[in-house]
């Protein structure tokens, strides 16, 4: 079958989205996946091809927004000159947590925010016009946005907020240097990802959605591979046995859901918090109009100073 329709996906080399990719290629021949990756893809690639998927790697550090810039346009040329099927989603699943809030790009950002949160506005902002009407936007963001032991069992702290100049540059918690900036960083990260689908809710077209997704607490991915050789013991080796509880995830249910969600097999409206299959309200924390608007502009600026 010819594949009518691509979808755009980032993080999909490893842990959830990797598996995701998997599930969205199968049984879906009429889709083409372009994933970006930072990477050499090609294993990942031959993997999905063998099972019949239609696949294009373009290779992408998504902590440079000059590169998500750069592979924007070429996915706008190859949109045009119908050598893609027409876009019909954005699957932005990549993320990090580092253990440390001093982490420094190319560019100097706080590679936290650069990769959870700027290359999501950059990405999104330079491929929103080239979608079909009746699209969905997925953003992957995380139940440690809420702050609560509830939400992130006592693991990752409370997002702490600050001006999103501030959370861009490196050092914009207390001991920069430890694991719980770093953590801090995260879950402040993964509250503005929220923020920015809000945002972003507010100006797209009617037809198209943008939803964030929270996979829960799914151990065993690559997410704590900063993490010391003891927390990395607990998380991969022990907290995977929790997947027996309601407490987490298992990495096939976290990419069944992320898959369900991106294909729009899940009903929800713009703007909605898609919690591991359900539509549920995101932390009151999340629903801040002056904060959204403050995280919009800054990162308007960012892309008209690229545009330079
Ligand atoms: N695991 C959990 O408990 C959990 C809970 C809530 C939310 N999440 C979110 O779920 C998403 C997937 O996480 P995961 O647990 O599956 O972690 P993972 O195994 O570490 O996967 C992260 C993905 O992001 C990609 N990525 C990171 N930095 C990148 C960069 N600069 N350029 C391009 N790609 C980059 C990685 O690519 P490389 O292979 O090149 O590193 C990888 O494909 C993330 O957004 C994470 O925050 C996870």
């Amino acid at each position: 079958m010819t594949p009518t329709r691509t979808f755009v996906m980032t993080g999909a080399t490893r842990g959830i989205g990797r598996l995701a990719a998997a599930y969205i290629v199968s049984g879906n021949p009429d889709v083409h996946l372009v994933l970006l990756a930072r990477g050499n893809a090609d294993d990942i690639a031959t993997e999905l091809r063998g099972s019949g998927g239609n696949v294009t790697v373009i290779t992408t550090d998504l902590s440079s927004p000059v590169q998500i810039r750069a592979t924007a346009d070429r996915i706008k040329a190859l949109l045009s000159a119908g050598d893609l099927p027409p876009l019909a989603g954005i699957v932005a699943n990549a993320g990090i947590q580092l253990t440390n809030a001093l982490t420094e790009t190319a560019d100097g950002y706080e590679e936290t925010f650069a990769v959870n949160v700027l290359a999501n506005h950059v990405l999104i902002r330079s491929l929103s016009e080239s979608l079909e009407a009746g699209t969905r936007i997925t953003v992957t963001t995380s139940d440690t946005h809420f702050g609560d032991f509830r939400h992130n069992l006592g693991i990752v702290p409370a997002p702490v907020w600050h001006h999103p100049a501030t959370l861009a540059a490196p050092g914009a918690f207390a001991d920069p240097e430890s694991a719980v900036a770093g953590r801090t960083a995260y879950s402040t990260s993964k509250l503005a990802v929220v923020h920015l689908v809000h945002a972003f809710a507010r100006r797209l077209p009617n037809d198209v959605q943008i939803v964030s997704y929270n996979p829960g607490f799914v151990p065993g991915t690559g997410l704590a591979r900063d993490a010391n050789r003891f927390e990395q013991f607990i998380v991969n080796r022990v907290m995977p046995a929790l997947t027996l509880t309601p407490i987490a995830t298992t990495k096939s249910a976290a990419a069944r859901h992320l898959k369900d969600t991106a294909l729009g097999g899940i009903v929800a409206a713009t703007g909605d918090y898609i919690d591991r299959g359900r539509v549920v309200r995101s932390s009151d924390e999340s629903y801040d109009r002056a904060r959204e608007d403050e995280l919009w502009d800054y990162t308007e600026q960012l892309l008209a100073d690229l545009r330079c």
